[in-house]
């Protein structure tokens, strides 16, 4: 890896959304050999990490720099993608008829979200008086950090910031 290699917070960001973007393409083309089920639990395990991350370190810093709408909606799809990650990590995996449709909803969604990112809010944030990459470290302590624990004991159900109102 060349040594000039940014790791500022939106280059680790995007590092993130490029790996996530790789393993949907993998299960795309995945067969046989619960290869599917493993893939899955590795994208479900990525989003978690990555949506906590931008909810814990990233978004919380662009508070008042951003516009308000912008960072909302961008909440409200992440607990949006959580349910079906939720629904994914909880079910029969490739025994489940709807499994693929689910990741493949999933994928969908979640290009929408990274499309917004990185063409519409991430261009704000470097123009915002915001020292990323301190933020980068920050992303990067805590990455190690969880990825860590969910090795070892596995991925979480995904917690919602925006949906209270109803229990399905
Ligand atoms: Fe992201
Ligand atoms: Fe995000």
């Amino acid at each position: 890896m060349a040594e000039s290699k940014s790791s500022d917070a939106i280059a680790l960001l995007k590092d993130d959304h490029r790996k996530v973007e790789k393993l949907f393409k993998d299960f795309e083309g995945a067969k046989g050999d619960g290869r599917k089920e493993r893939l899955a639990r590795q994208i479900c395990m990525e989003l978690v990490i990555h949506t906590k991350i931008e909810e814990e370190i990233f978004y919380p810093a662009l508070e008042g720099k951003l516009e308000e709408d912008m960072l909302s909606e961008a909440k409200v799809e992440h607990d949006s993608a959580k349910l079906l990650i939720a629904e994914i990590e909880a079910g029969n995996g490739e025994s489940d008829e709807y499994f693929d449709a689910k990741v493949t909803v999933l994928q969908e969604q979640v290009e929408h979200h990274v499309e917004e990112e990185e063409k519409e809010m991430f261009p704000e944030v470097r123009k915002a008086d915001l020292d990323l990459d301190a933020l980068g470290e920050q992303i990067a302590a805590r990455k190690k950090e969880l990825m860590t624990e969910y090795k070892l004991s596995g991925t979480p159900t995904p917690e919602l910031t925006t949906m209270d109102e109803v229990q399905i």
